[in-house]
């Protein structure tokens, strides 16, 4: 998730308007600034890694000459968040320059060949094989116009983008193309803006355009001009007034920043299912040779580490051993050696348990992989692997993307070593890696038609004092995720097991009226499962169950309950299993009066130990 904006002012400077736009986006992406403009045929370039206002305190990101520019701020997913690979980036000749969210799926065989035609690379981005093939579509056709050769570039993009074009050859002009990445415009009188989103130019003007996927936009003085991308027919679309203010149009209309990242789960899915290839299948050939696999983590990250040890065991046969970071050095600090594998899984990569397992580690020369959401971060530096998993940047203190996103990568990377090793089906696998490709749709699905019941369930069972959250073999790590989302914003203690533990103890617990939820994955423990259900219905306690939609049995077994889509396969049933706990989490924060984005006693980012 990076930040991209455009403007052409009829008066004035565009350079300031743009840095102060781009402040405005630094919320989905910090590792790097750029702004570019163009005077008399000429276009000047002011970018660096860090902050806006770092980088502007150095370089005066303001005083870029020209009435039109574009700028971005990232969040790095190929290439480290340096200068070299700040955008906006430039083709060989310097005449063509471009800012870019998303994600290019097929940049190494893009770069490949226009490397074979001459152009020269200076950055590691995927974003900068846009600018040379527009350029190469001009040295072919030198009388194509600016936005027929943006054009033919974007039609051979294939992934994610929302991208902005500028170029000496038409200097009063934007040109920019969406695909999954969000793009909108602002009208003004003065002016016309592209952004990523509305919070950019909310300042200026809140007459807004929204781009759909698969348009294109010719901006100049004159306005705004549509177009499909696959046809080039024109597209009329009338700009609409949105009346929020600078605080919602932050959170995009949400009240906050946790549900808002909740319904941005399809899209973060989306993109975890463009990982780089190289990085997952060094990592799977890491894993396959390793004695003994630690996956390490902490709070969250740690229960997407659970869930995997019963991925890599049902998929690749391969034993793992989850361990809470701030443990492993106790239990395991003398034994790791030189044959241990550590899998450090951290969203911020800087989280101080999990770092100092890593060093423990390190220093007993294990071999150290990395899964984490911060590209640069620590965890990346420390790591002889990492995988960056693509979520953007996460506000709210819980983690709900970033979990979902983190399950999906690491059930990518069971898939992946399960095919090295041979130990499934070729038609398992196919059918695994198939319903991976459909589950954001069902997580979209599931947000939309589940949100509801959601509300209800917490406006219910507001006043429990406690919770159970009970499930049987993966859908345990799903049981504590959920008891983790309740307990840390919504304060109500909770208590979570696998389903069969709960006899050897915490069903003392029970008595009438405590709302346990059950985890009802269509798995191989689903009658046993229906057992436990029992025991804990003969003592009195409300049911609540996460099903498969058409799960009869254990609907008419409960007090309420919650649907997912039919045909899940048990390995990833944690995703989508995971979204109505979120919900049920947010929306008994605020029957509580509580502020979900900002619990009690937590931070982001825990670099302490
Ligand atoms: C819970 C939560 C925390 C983090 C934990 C690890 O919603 O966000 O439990 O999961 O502090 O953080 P990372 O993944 O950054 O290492």
């Amino acid at each position: 998730m990076c930040g991209i904006f455009g403007c052409i002012m009829k008066q004035g400077n565009a350079a300031p308007i743009i840095r102060a736009s781009l402040k405005r986006l630094e919320y989905r992406g910090y590792d790097s600034v750029g702004v570019a403009t163009i005077q008399d045929g000429k276009i000047y370039v002011k970018k660096d890694q860090g902050k806006i206002d770092d980088v502007h305190s150095i370089l005066n990101l303001d005083d870029l000459p020209g009435n039109l520019g574009i700028g971005h701020t990232r969040w790095a997913t190929h290439g480290a968040p340096l200068k070299i690979n700040a955008h906006p980036h430039s083709d060989c000749t310097g005449q063509i320059v471009v800012v870019h969210n998303g994600i290019i799926e097929n940049f190494s065989e893009l770069k490949l060949e226009l490397e074979n035609n001459g152009h020269k690379f200076v950055s590691k981005t995927d974003t900068e094989v846009i600018a040379h093939l527009i350029e190469e579509n001009l040295r072919k056709n030198p009388e194509l116009e600016l936005a027929n050769a943006v054009l033919e570039a974007v039609k051979r993009l294939e992934g994610s983008y929302a991208v902005a074009v500028i170029s000496t050859r038409e200097p009063d002009k934007i040109i920019c193309a969406r695909n999954e990445s969000p793009l909108v415009l602002g009208i003004s009188e003065n002016a016309v803006y592209c952004a990523s989103d509305i919070p950019a130019f909310l300042p200026f003007t809140n007459k807004v355009v929204l781009i759909n996927d698969g348009e294109f936009i010719i901006l100049s003085s004159k306005g705004y001009e549509i177009r499909r991308i696959n046809d080039f027919s024109i597209v009329a679309r009338e700009p609409e007034i949105v009346d929020w203010t600078p605080e919602m149009a932050v959170k995009q209309g949400y009240p906050h920043f946790m549900i808002k990242e909740i319904h941005e789960q399809p899209a973060t899915l989306r993109n975890t299912l463009r990982m780089q290839e190289h990085y997952l299948d060094l990592i799977s050939t890491f894993l396959d040779r390793a004695r003994e696999v630690f996956l390490v983590a902490c709070g969250t990250s740690y229960h997407a580490c659970l869930a995997a040890s019963y991925m890599f065991s049902k998929l690749a046969f391969l034993p793992t051993y989850p361990v809470y970071a701030s443990e492993f050095m106790e239990q395991h600090g003398k034994s790791v050696n030189i044959d241990s594998t550590i899998l450090a899984v951290s969203q911020s990569g800087e989280t101080a348990d999990t770092l100092a397992a890593v060093t423990c580690a390190q220093q007993r020369a294990a071999t150290i992989l990395g899964l984490t959401n911060v590209i640069g971060s620590t965890l990346t530096r420390v790591s002889r692997v990492y995988v960056g998993q693509q979520s953007g940047p996460e506000i709210g203190v819980a983690a709900t993307k970033t979990f979902t996103s983190q399950l999906s990568v690491l059930a990518q990377l069971a898939l992946r070593l399960s095919k090295k090793r041979g130990k499934i089906s070729q038609d398992e696998m196919d059918d695994i890696a198939e319903r991976l490709e459909k589950l954001p749709d069902i997580v979209e699905t599931i947000i939309q038609t589940q949100k509801e019941k959601a509300k209800q369930l917490a406006k219910k069972y507001k006043d429990a004092k406690t919770f159970f959250f009970l499930g049987r073999g993966v859908s345990t790590a799903t049981a504590y995720e959920g008891r983790l989302k309740l307990m840390e914003i919504a304060y109500i203690p909770s208590i979570a097991f696998p389903a069969g533990e709960s006899k050897h103890g915490p069903i003392s617990l029970i008595e009438a009226g405590l709302p346990v939820v059950f985890i009802c994955a269509k798995d191989g423990a689903h009658k046993t499962l229906i057992g436990n259900i029992m025991e804990m219905k003969a003592r009195g306690a409300s049911i609540i169950a996460i099903v498969e939609e058409g799960d009869e049995e254990i609907k008419a077994l409960s007090d309420d309950y919650v649907e997912v889509p039919k045909g899940i396969p048990e390995v990833l049933s944690p995703i989508p299993f995971a979204i109505p706990l979120q919900l049920l989490a947010y929306y008994m924060a605020l029957e509580k009066g509580l502020n979900p984005d900002t619990p009690r006693n937590l931070a982001k980012s825990v670099t302490v130990k």
